[in-house]
């Protein structure tokens, strides 16, 4: 499917980022010489920056460990573009962007530190009236210093002195009521519409087609329930383990890691309703319902419609992997699970008895992430016998590593036969637009500086999330699994995923 028009195409929001380019910004990094910072942020802030969308007039103070003098932060800057931006640049480019860069080493819980940031932000740049000032605070640090943070901030009276927006990363607490309280002090110092609560997953290309693929088009909403759609499958796999982050995923695991967050949110935007509008609160409140509406899974119900798994070594790309209890620090008989596949219901008209499979897993056999609706199977055994080999209409929406939607349809094999044979009608994004699409923080921090709330999920959102993976999380601590670990690196999981599946009938499309 290629787009004929897109060489005329203009896009609307270029007139509305030529106010974006007159303010007056300064983004304050805690972590700003952390592992999010040098993987994700400083190459997208480049990139936006090379692309000109960022405000003229924007500055980065990054704010945290370690102890930099300023040669070593500019190190550790062009260190970060050239092992995570993908094309080249002039030094020359580098050196400006750079020039609006500031680090303060510091720890979280010292207040002269926090005054220094009050100084400088009085500083730069030099000359700028305050009032037309914006600071937008980005936490890219471990999410138990948020609390510190923020009361310091306010102590130290830098919230109130300019606009300001806080920009902060999942996970939002370790359960439901820490989620509370940490919502409790945020709001104790900004208002709910200054909380950007980020899930990169929301900032994916083909994440945010789903919403326009559903509601741009007329033709898929009246098939769009349990009337057409036999069942819904949502795998999130990576093919890496947890790498260096044992300490973390230790304390988190799959669920607090993928399926509280950026699984739920792929459930939602799947299975909501129309939203009477697409402003922030229209959005949110219909992804909220959904939350509310996911049948609630306790033990017996868990016993049932879950497995989980934990890696073992085996092989990824032909390397033999460790498994997970080999890795460092992590416990050498730990009960984290690495893997989880879930039977969902979401109990309202549309969804009435129709599942949604979903699954995510560590070190598993491919990095891939889609959802696949499948349909059910045409009513009439039209063709005979053959007709048992029609495979039933399938919709995928691959969101990585190939950004793509998909359309299985059967049509009839070429030649004197009769056969059926399943065809695939693709809109791919680069083959149709021919460009690569922006990664997903440049769409977030451009939202946060237009205010634009509706990627990024509210409290009561989080704290519906939270309510529903508690549960899991208690009975999977109540109850050690005692046949961890339970797959080999490299394959799609444990095999009592795939009878989950093949009680139904069903089997997983990757597998
Ligand atoms: C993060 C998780 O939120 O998402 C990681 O903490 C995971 O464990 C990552 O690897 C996956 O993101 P992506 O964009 O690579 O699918």
């Amino acid at each position: 499917m290629q787009n004929e028009k897109i060489a005329g195409f203009s896009d609307p929001c270029i007139n509305e980022s030529k106010e974006i380019k007159s303010k007056l910004i300064t983004f304050v990094i805690f972590g700003g010489a952390g592992d999010l910072s040098r993987r994700k942020l400083i190459p997208t802030l480049f990139k936006m920056y090379m692309d000109d969308i960022l405000p003229e007039r924007f500055s980065v103070v990054s704010f945290g460990h370690p102890e930099f003098t300023r040669e070593q932060y500019m190190d550790f800057l062009k260190k970060s573009l050239q092992d995570f931006y993908d094309d080249s640049y002039k030094i020359s480019d580098f050196n400006k962007f750079a020039r609006n860069f500031h680090h303060i080493s510091a720890d979280f819980s010292d207040d002269t530190k926090y005054m220094k940031l009050n100084t400088l932000l009085d500083d730069i740049p030099a000359g700028s009236k305050q009032n037309d000032r914006e600071v937008i605070f980005i936490f890219a640090v471990s999410p138990v210093f948020y609390i510190k943070i923020v009361e310091k901030l306010s102590i130290n009276k830098i919230t109130k002195k300019f606009e300001t927006k806080v920009f902060i990363e999942k996970p939002f607490g370790r359960d439901r009521k820490n989620a509370q309280e940490l919502n409790d002090v945020l709001l104790n110092v900004f208002t709910e519409d200054q909380i950007y609560r980020t899930d990169h997953y929301l900032g994916k290309e083909t994440i945010q087609n789903i919403i326009f693929f559903r509601f741009a088009n007329s033709i898929f909403e009246p098939i769009w329930n349990r009337n057409f759609i036999d069942h819904v499958q949502i795998t999130v796999a990576e093919s890496i383990g947890i790498e260096h982050r044992g300490f973390f995923y230790e304390q988190a695991g799959v669920v607090r890691d993928v399926i509280q967050n950026h699984m739920m949110q792929l459930v939602a935007l799947v299975a909501m309703e129309p939203p009477v509008g697409f402003g922030a609160d229209l959005i949110r409140d219909e992804k909220v319902k959904v939350f509310n509406t996911i049948r609630q899974m306790d033990e017996e119900y868990l016993l049932q419609n879950s497995v989980r798994g934990q890696y073992g070594s085996g092989l990824i790309n032909d390397k033999i992997v460790k498994g997970y209890r080999e890795e460092d620090r992590v416990s050498p008989d730990s009960n984290i699970s690495t893997y989880l596949a879930l039977k969902l219901y979401i109990d309202n008209w549309r969804w009435a008895d129709v599942p949604f499979y979903v699954r995510s897993g560590k070190s598993l056999a491919k990095k891939t992430t889609e959802i696949y609706v499948q349909f059910i199977q045409p009513p009439l055994k039209l063709f005979g016998d053959v007709c048992q080999d029609i495979k039933p209409n399938g919709l995928i929406f691959s969101i990585q590593p190939d950004e793509q939607i998909s359309l299985e349809l059967s049509v009839k094999y070429p030649g004197i036969g009769n056969s059926p044979y399943v065809v695939s009608m693709d809109f791919n994004y680069e083959k149709s637009f021919n460009i690569k699409t922006y990664p997903p923080y440049a769409r977030l921090l451009m939202d946060c500086i237009r205010g634009d709330l509706t990627l990024f999920a509210r409290q009561d959102g989080v704290l519906a999330m939270w309510s529903l993976v508690d549960p899991v999380i208690d009975w999977f601590d109540s109850n050690p699994a005692r046949d961890f670990p339970n797959y080999k690196a490299g394959t799609w999981g444990p095999q009592k995923a795939n009878l989950m599946l093949e009680n139904d009938n069903r089997k997983w499309r990757l597998s």
